[in-house]
C-alpha cells in the first residue's frame, strides 16, 4: 500500500504506526498497529481515538493483512472484532460495511486497500467541507467554546468542530477558544489545547464547571462540538458532557452546532436513545493517569458511574453541519434527519 501520513496515522513500508493520543502532549510516541490485538487495545485505551480515525485504522489495518495474505475467513473474522472494540460511533461501523464489500470482491486484497486509502482521503475532502459550511455561520470576533478532541488528531484531515474553528481562525473571525478540559479523560485539556497552540489558535483552557459562568457572563458566542452519531431523528451522541453544553446554551440563548460528516448519521437507529453508550472503567473517574503520571483520590471503594458519551436532544441543537450542507431544526421538525439529507 502506498505511503500515508495523516497528523495521527502513518503508513510505512507496509507497517501502520498510530500517534499514542493517551501520552500527548508530553510526548510525541508512534505505536506499532499490526496486528488485531493491538489495534483493538490501542482503541480499547485511547491511544487511537475520535469516530472518524477509529473507523479509518481498522480500515487500514484489516488491507494490510489482507495484503499480508491472511485468509479471507480470517479477515472477515478480525473484521467483526474490531467492528466491535468501541460501541458509540458508528463511523468504525460505517467503514467496516464499506470494506466487508470489498472483501467479497473476487480481487479483495486490492479492492481492500482501494477502499482503506478511498476512506482516508474522503475523510479529508469531508473535513474541508464542513470547515468551508461551518466557518460561515462563525461572525467576526467570535468567543467560541468547544468540547473533547474533535481536530487532526481524530480524523485524516483538519478535523471537524476544529476544522471550523481553524477555517473561522484563517478568516479572521475568531477572537478566543474557550476549551473544555473535558473529564474525565481530559481529551479538551490534553489534545485540544495541544492541537490550537500548534495551529495558532487563540485558547483558553476551562475546566467543564466553567462554562456556565462564561456563558452567563456573556463571553461565549456560540459552541461547536463534534458527534460520534446522529440518530435518524438528529439526536446527536458525543462525549460526555456536550449534553450539559446543550442545556447550558439553550438557557443562554447561544447558539450550539454539531460539526460532523455525513457518515456519523445512522439512519436505522431511530433517536438517542437506541444509540448504544460505551461505559469506560471506574479508574478513569477515581484518578488519572497518562504521560504526566497517575493519581487516585477516591476513596478506593468508591462506586462509579463512568458513561463515555451522553445524548443530546435535535430540540437542543442550533444546527447539524455536515460536509453535505447545514441542516437547521425546521428541516428536521417531522422528525427524519434522513430527509433533510438528501
Ligand atoms: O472518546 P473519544 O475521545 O473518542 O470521543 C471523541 C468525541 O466525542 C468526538 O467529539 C467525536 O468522536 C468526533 S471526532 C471528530
Amino acid at each position: 500500500m502506498r505511503t500515508l501520513n495523516t497528523t495521527s496515522l502513518t503508513l510505512r513500508d507496509n507497517q501502520l504506526w498510530i500517534l499514542d493520543q493517551q501520552a500527548l502532549p508530553q510526548e510525541k510516541r508512534w505505536c506499532s498497529s499490526n496486528s488485531v490485538e493491538e489495534l483493538v487495545g490501542h482503541i480499547h485505551a485511547l491511544r487511537v481515538r475520535g469516530a472518524p480515525l477509529i473507523g479509518l485504522s481498522a480500515s487500514l489495518l484489516l488491507a494490510l493483512l489482507a495484503e499480508r495474505g491472511l485468509p479471507r475467513d480470517a479477515l472477515a473474522e478480525a473484521l467483526a472484532t474490531l467492528r466491535a472494540a468501541r460501541p458509540t460511533a458508528v463511523n468504525l461501523m460505517n467503514n467496516l460495511d464499506r470494506i466487508k464489500l470489498a472483501l467479497a470482491q473476487p480481487d479483495w486484497v486490492a479492492a481492500m486497500a482501494t477502499e482503506a486509502l478511498r476512506l482516508v482521503d474522503e475523510d479529508r475532502a469531508l473535513c474541508d467541507s464542513i470547515a468551508d459550511r461551518g466557518a460561515a455561520l462563525v461572525t467576526p470576533g467570535s468567543r467560541l467554546l468547544t468540547h473533547c478532541n474533535t481536530g487532526g488528531l481524530a480524523t485524516a484531515g483538519i478535523g471537524t468542530a476544529i476544522g471550523v474553528l481553524l477555517r473561522a481562525h484563517q478568516q479572521g473571525n475568531v477572537a478566543q477558544v474557550w476549551v473544555d478540559e473535558t473529564r474525565p479523560l481530559l481529551q479538551g485539556g490534553r489534545l485540544t489545547a495541544w492541537e490550537l497552540g500548534e495551529l495558532g489558535i487563540p485558547y483558553r483552557l476551562i475546566c467543564d464547571s466553567m462554562a456556565a459562568g462564561l456563558m452567563a457572563q456573556g463571553k461565549v458566542d456560540a459552541v461547536w462540538v463534534g458527534a460520534d452519531r446522529i440518530a435518524a431523528n438528529g439526536d446527536v451522541a458525543n462525549k460526555i458532557g456536550t449534553y450539559s453544553l446543550a442545556v447550558l446554551a439553550h438557557y443562554h440563548g447561544i447558539p450550539f452546532y454539531v460539526a460532523a460528516p455525513h457518515t456519523t448519521h445512522d439512519a436505522h437507529c431511530p433517536n438517542g436513545a437506541a444509540i448504544p453508550i460505551e461505559q469506560r472503567s471506574a479508574a478513569e473517574v477515581t484518578g488519572v493517569a497518562g504521560s504526566f503520571g497517575s493519581c487516585q483520590w477516591a476513596p478506593a471503594d468508591a462506586q462509579v458511574d463512568n458513561p463515555a458519551f451522553d445524548v443530546t436532544p435535535a430540540a437542543l441543537i442550533s444546527a447539524w453541519v455536515l460536509d453535505c450542507g447545514v441542516i437547521r431544526p425546521e428541516q428536521v421538525s417531522d422528525g427524519i434527519f434522513q430527509r433533510a439529507l438528501v
